[in-house]
């Protein structure tokens, strides 16, 4: 990929210049656009693939590409993960039910920006269980981004999520992080969800990076399927994710992907 703008920290993370939070801006709307897109299609007895489908319509429809269809032999606009699947569910034919929750993770290049967000949604009528991990989930992603400010280190966002995650009695998923993006998909750093404040790179302004933690009601443990996508929690107890594409400013973080009809909470 061609990415020679800005320049290089030790870590090998990429500094941005000002002129591409605009790029960044543009991808990430799309694929929150296309999240808020497909909400009222999230009800029993829709299969995943028609969900899937639309996806890839609409990213068509918009002129952008999906950075996932033929990604390390991918072939979904979407990764569709249901109830005890973690992450990097693959869209089948099999139907919601009522009470399932699921996870729709949608990457966007537009422009040449990569755009990457996830969320929870629900099939019917939301478990009290459920509700509960999906609310601590989302609110795990929030600290985590709270944190993201030049000065503190990215050990500082895994420790702000893991800390609130494990204080709520869940569980942060070890096995799979965030990561930089930008004009690429996956860049340095991993950004873990877990981890000691004041540990590892420090963070500066015009670093674009994911948070997207994986937060599991039961233990943390994970395993891939034999279709070497799908991860589910070893326990078989519900998982939930959330994910923003973020770039920091002078004094925080700018979130990419923000919902344009304010609904990527929960309780929408
Ligand atoms: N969007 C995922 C992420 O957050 C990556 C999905 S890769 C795929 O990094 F090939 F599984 F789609
Ligand atoms: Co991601
Ligand atoms: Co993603």
């Amino acid at each position: 990929m061609d990415d020679t703008r800005g320049r290089l920290t030790r870590d090998g993370i990429r500094i941005h210049e000002d002129a591409d939070f605009a790029g960044m801006h543009k991808a990430g709307r799309l694929a929150a656009q296309i999240l808020d897109d497909i909400i009222p299609m999230i009800e029993p007895g829709r299969s995943t693939e028609e969900i899937d489908a639309k996806i890839t319509s609409m990213v068509e429809a918009a002129g952008a590409v999906s950075a996932t269809i033929g990604y390390k032999g991918y072939q979904h606009a979407s990764c569709i993960s249901v109830n005890h699947v973690v992450c990097h569910g693959i869209p089948g034919p099999k139907v919601l039910k009522d009470g399932d929750i699921l996870n729709v993770d949608v990457t966007v290049i537009e422009g040449g920006w990569y755009g990457d967000t996830s969320r929870m949604y629900v099939a019917g009528n939301l478990p009290r269980k459920a509700e509960r991990l999906i609310q601590v989930t989302h609110d795990a992603l929030m600290k985590g981004i709270e944190a993201a400010k030049p000065g503190n280190t990215f050990g500082d966002i895994g420790n702000a999520i893991q800390t609130y995650v494990e204080a709520n009695r869940m569980s942060v998923v070890r096995d799979f992080c965030g990561h930089g993006l930008g004009r690429v998909f996956h860049a340095p750093p991993n950004v873990l969800h877990y981890g000691r404040a004041g540990t590892g790179p420090v963070l500066e302004e015009g670093m674009f990076f994911t948070i997207e933690p994986m937060v599991n009601l039961g233990r943390p443990e994970t395993k891939v399927l034999a279709d070497d996508w799908t991860a589910v929690t070893r326990d078989k107890s519900l998982s939930a994710q959330f994910e923003h594409s973020v770039g920091i400013t002078a004094d925080g973080a700018d979130i990419f992907t923000l919902s344009p009809a304010g609904k990527f909470h929960p309780t929408y």
